[in-house]
């Protein structure tokens, strides 16, 4: 048996298209809706906390172009996931695009690092959300902090959101789409208020010259293009900017949740692409004008790394603004961590559907119209781990599986546009292959600038993976059991 095997490109079509009398996942989804849940997973803490780290130690107030090329990048990447997603509408995103194109093997890796990506990243957020919250109403750090035997809150907050993506598409889509309102209408706010407080002089030099880095990080710390090239550690020039850009990556990861709606669009084969680049957009544009103001009103040398933004405003004597940014904050990743857990519920959907997960696991509730067991189960996985795991130095583990499955689906547009010329695809990223070349390079080179220590980590999250797949999915998919009776 084969486990390069191909999911043949019709039945992921016809599993899309087919309205299983009742029994798949339901339409329900627009434009908005998409940009809702796209926008939802997209701002977290990354632009109120990174800003100010990445200002003072790599870029200066050049950070504004390290949030601009980290959006070029995930512009790209966003070209290549809308071809693939207007064309396939699916539920499994990369996952099911790898299986039509590379193989089974390839197609269970990533979907093993998607459920990496989403519930990790669901669960690393909630225990950043308890933080927030804690700060906010000056709860107790026994209970809500990361020196808690149990987080609490970070425990809450997931059965409540599970709860809330197991209800109904709808449901999350209101919930998500009112915090969405919440924390675009205060960075908004910050931009409007910080205007009238920036100084043309801290933002000379813009980008300040290179400069080494005494001791730098040490060991697996290390980024791997450092170990790999043998590269002195610096911070500013050129080089610093770009160093930025990869870390401030982490800002924009999540926005190809959209891609995992495919099945619940109403209009997927359009909505799909507005829906990722509508994301992209607003989000690109908040970034660099927060990033801007931030930069703006205090000198990169004084920005606090902790609280960028709340001290830029304590420091012109407007200190309230500071619970306005963990207002922001908690909506913030509230709508982070519920996208999360839905995107890994229709993941674990199409995963089941294709027999690399018990077929059971999948079904789809008859009133609530989603995957319920998927959605529940994972919610429980993400309770236990928020709960009793310090995991705030796991968020770089999100951030590198995010990245490996952009390159994969980078590469799926090309090796697609051989196998399949004639096949109808309402959005072509242009000039292909050189952009999705490009998309896989940057997101390669953003992958290397992350620590040995996280590159570790991800391989032996991906040979546990290979184990599930030899002990399970290699002899139980759909596909395999097709090899051995063509009738299946
Ligand atoms: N992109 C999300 C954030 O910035 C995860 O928090």
């Amino acid at each position: 048996m084969s486990v390069m095997r191909t999911k043949p490109l019709e039945d992921v079509i016809a599993q899309g298209d087919d309205d299983d009398g009742g029994r798949g996942l339901r339409r329900r989804l627009g434009p908005l809706d998409l940009m809702g849940f796209g926008i939802g997973i997209v701002i977290g803490t990354g632009i109120f906390t990174l800003t100010g780290i990445e200002a003072r130690d790599h870029a200066g107030p050049a950070v504004i172009v390290s949030f601009a090329l980290a959006g070029v990048a995930s512009l790209l990447a966003a070209l290549c996931y809308a071809e693939l997603a207007s064309s396939v509408p699916t539920a499994g995103s990369a996952y099911t695009y790898a299986y039509a194109t590379m193989g089974e093997i390839i197609a269970w890796i990533i979907g093993w690092d998607l459920v990496l990506e989403f519930a990790l990243g669901a669960a690393v957020v909630a225990r950043g959300w308890s933080g927030y919250l804690a700060e906010l109403f000056d709860l107790p750090g026994a209970v809500f902090g990361e020196g808690s035997t149990v987080n609490v809150g970070a425990t809450v907050i997931t059965l409540v959101l599970g709860g809330v993506a197991t209800a109904g598409i709808r449901q999350s889509s209101r919930v998500t789409n009112v915090l969405v309102v919440v924390k675009i209408a205060i960075c908004l706010f910050v931009v409007v208020a910080g205007a009238f407080f920036l100084k043309a002089a801290n933002l000379t030099p813009f980008v300040p010259p290179a400069q080494p880095v005494e001791g730098g990080e040490a060991g697996l710390t290390r980024p791997l293009s450092q170990v790999l090239f043998g590269l002195e550690p610096s911070a500013f020039g050129v080089a610093g900017v770009l160093t930025a850009a990869a870390v401030v990556f982490f800002a924009y990861t999540g926005f190809e949740a959209v891609a995992n709606l495919g099945e619940e669009t109403r209009r997927p084969r359009r909505d799909l692409p507005l829906g990722l680049f509508g994301t992209l957009a607003v989000s690109a544009l908040l970034y660099v004008l927060v990033s801007f103001v931030v930069v703006g009103m205090v000198d990169y040398r004084e920005i606090d790394p902790g609280a960028p933004i709340a001290s830029a405003f304590s420091a012109v004597g407007a200190g309230w603004a500071s619970s306005l940014v963990s207002i922001a904050a908690v909506a913030g990743l509230t709508s982070v961590i519920l996208v999360d857990i839905v995107a890994i519920g229709r993941i674990g959907f199409a995963m089941s559907r294709d027999g690399l997960l018990p077929a059971k696991a999948g079904a789809v509730h008859p009133r609530w119209g989603t995957p319920y067991r998927t959605t529940l189960a994972v919610t429980l996985g993400v309770a236990l781990l928020a709960g009793f795991v310090p995991l705030s130095s796991l968020a770089n583990l999100v951030s590198i599986g995010t990245l490996f499955a952009f390159v994969i689906v980078s590469v799926a547009v090309p090796i697609l546009r051989r196998t399949r010329p004639g096949m109808e695809r309402p959005f072509r990223v242009p000039f292909s292959p050189v952009v999705p070349a490009l998309s896989a390079l940057a997101c390669l080179y953003l992958m290397t600038n992350l620590s040995v220590e996280t590159w570790l980590r991800f391989l032996a999250w991906m040979a546990a993976g290979l184990a599930i797949y030899a002990g399970y999915g290699r002899r139980r998919s759909r596909m395999a059991r097709r090899e051995l009776d063509p009738a299946n």
